[in-house]
């Protein structure tokens, strides 16, 4: 009988520290869904105390997720423990991941702390999170620079106060994999009470190590690995949840432990947080990258013709490569609609819901004759980008392009209920557009990304566009697709506009000063 390795996601939290991948509620909810389809076992939701909009998240995937244990960060102090004990408080199974840093620099610089204080600010924390749950984390901050003795010390005391799951981070990516390794398996022996505990990793990639270091960590005992889909995160990001989880299960010969993940979400989750923060997958990027199963050279082909296994350790299907076949066109109707959709995991609340998103489909059928299952993945994910109570829509655009002259674009957009024109020339046909939008809106955003994507072959591919916008240090991305991508621009310069007026200011977990 294998153990049972925990995955515990925080692409809703680490992940969203990365510069540029903030999400909305709503964006959060739909991620929080999938990761509870995936079966992962905590969902790292947010940190409440960082700002109203952190603590509405936790709130709201509280009251909703029933599968996966719903966490919130702390860190080591009483308001921010209340406050995530309250965002917690609807949740079917709740944790509460309180931490404080533990390396001499940090200490030293940061806290401006004695250790003496520092275990006492971690005892004091987890005892008051056991007033709200049962289920309570701890991290000792920067764990992969700290003393040994001072990590045995404090990991033996929160023990004792009540932590169920001591987590090690390697909050700066410096740990190498035999070291991490050794660092795991020497406090699991060190410490007396550490029976009592799950033991954890959280593995930053600054050396492109924190899959290897988590699991390293894994080979030595840990039980528990934090990670994010596409390894999202802090700078260079996390461990990312897709290659930890296949390199387990392809390994089995060599792991004594194997997750509980419904493997066949990860491409979906890989496409779903891509789209919404607007960060691209590499195309060689293990197991989620455009090419990681496909095979160029002709002598590989031919193998794989003969025996997929000479070539490929994992199927493409095992992990969510769908076939992407051709299935609907003009003449499918609402039942085969809803069918394929929910082959593709997608289920609607409401019958409007549907109504909406297959009106956009037939739209597009009129349009585009042979309908993917990306195309459909793509209009869905697109109905979502729109939320109800949108103040911008883009009602009309016209655009001239002609060699030789600067392009010209004319715009309509409907601002709270009422319709307002623009027009306005630019370097190109997408800046002559978001020039015109802006004489309208006025947001003064500076624009920090455009990238566009096709999301099928030929050139009457749907063009997926995001833009990533920001104004006075708060950034939102915005998505929009159509078959014509200056449309496809448009739309999702007003979709990050619509955000940038409905955002709220947050605090950074690490960046805070005051414990
Ligand atoms: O990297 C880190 O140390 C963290 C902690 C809050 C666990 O994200
Ligand atoms: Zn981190």
């Amino acid at each position: 009988m294998k153990d049972k390795l925990v995955i515990f996601d925080t692409t809703l939290r680490d992940g969203e520290q990365s510069p540029g991948a903030s999400m909305t509620l709503e964006e959060k909810i739909r991620i929080a869904r999938m990761l509870e389809k995936m079966r992962v076992d905590v969902i790292e939701a947010g940190f409440p105390a960082a700002s109203p909009g952190d603590f509405k998240a936790v709130n709201a995937i509280s009251k909703l997720i029933k599968g996966s244990t719903v966490c919130g960060l702390a860190r080591a102090n009483r308001q921010d423990i209340k406050k995530a004990g309250e965002a917690l408080k609807p949740a079917a199974s709740s944790r509460i991941h309180t931490f404080i840093a533990t390396s001499p620099i940090h200490m030293k610089f940061k806290l401006r702390m004695h250790p003496d204080q520092v275990v006492e600010s971690a005892v004091s924390a987890i005892q008051q999170a056991r007033g709200y749950t049962d289920n309570v984390e701890f991290s000792p901050e920067d764990a992969g620079r700290s003393e040994f003795d001072f990590l045995c010390r404090i990991i033996e005391e929160a023990i004792r106060a009540g932590a169920k799951t001591i987590n090690i981070p390697d909050t700066v990516g410096y740990n190498l994999p035999a070291q991490f390794g050794e660092l795991i398996r020497n406090l699991m022996e060190k410490i007396p009470n550490s029976d009592e505990a799950i033991f954890s990793t959280h593995c930053h990639n600054d050396l492109g190590l924190a899959v290897a270091n988590s699991l390293a960590a894994v080979m030595q005992g840990a039980r528990q690995v934090e990670c994010t889909v596409n390894g999202l995160g802090e700078r260079a990001g996390n461990a990312s949840l897709e290659e930890i989880v296949m390199a387990v299960r392809t390994r089995q010969d060599e792991f004594s432990c194997d997750t509980d993940i419904d493997a066949t979400q990860i491409v979906p989750a890989s496409r779903l947080v891509s789209n919404i923060t607007g960060f691209p997958v590499q195309p060689n990027k293990a197991i989620v990258g455009a090419n990681a199963f496909a095979h160029e050279a002709g002598i590989h082909q031919d193998g794989v013709i003969k025996a997929r296994e000479t070539y490929e350790i994992m199927s493409a299907e095992e992990v969510g490569w769908g076939s992407n076949r051709m299935v609907l066109g003009k003449h499918s109707g609402r039942n085969a609609f809803r069918q394929r959709l929910k082959t593709l995991g997608f289920e609607f609340g409401s019958d409007q819901e549907l109504d909406d998103v297959f009106c956009r489909f037939k739209d597009m059928a009129d349009r585009k004759h042979e309908i993917y299952d990306n195309d459909l993945q793509a209009l869905v994910t697109e109905s979502g980008n729109i939320a109800e109570n949108e103040r911008f829509k883009l009602k009309h655009l016209q655009v001239h392009s002609q060699t030789g002259q600067t392009p010209h674009a004319k715009v309509v957009v409907e601002v709270d209920g009422v319709d307002v024109n623009a027009e306005d020339s630019g370097n190109g046909a997408v800046d002559a557009t978001f020039r015109a939008i802006e004489k309208i809106i006025d947001s003064g955003s500076e624009l920090q990304l455009y990238s566009v994507n096709s999301i099928t072959s030929g050139t009457d591919a749907q063009g997926e566009v995001s833009v990533r916008l920001q104004k006075d240090g708060w950034i939102v991305n915005g998505h929009g697709a159509d078959l014509d991508i200056i449309i496809a621009s448009a739309k999702s310069y007003i979709n990050a506009l619509n955000k940038l007026v409905s955002s709220e200011s947050r605090m950074h977990p690490q960046l805070a000063e005051a414990i």
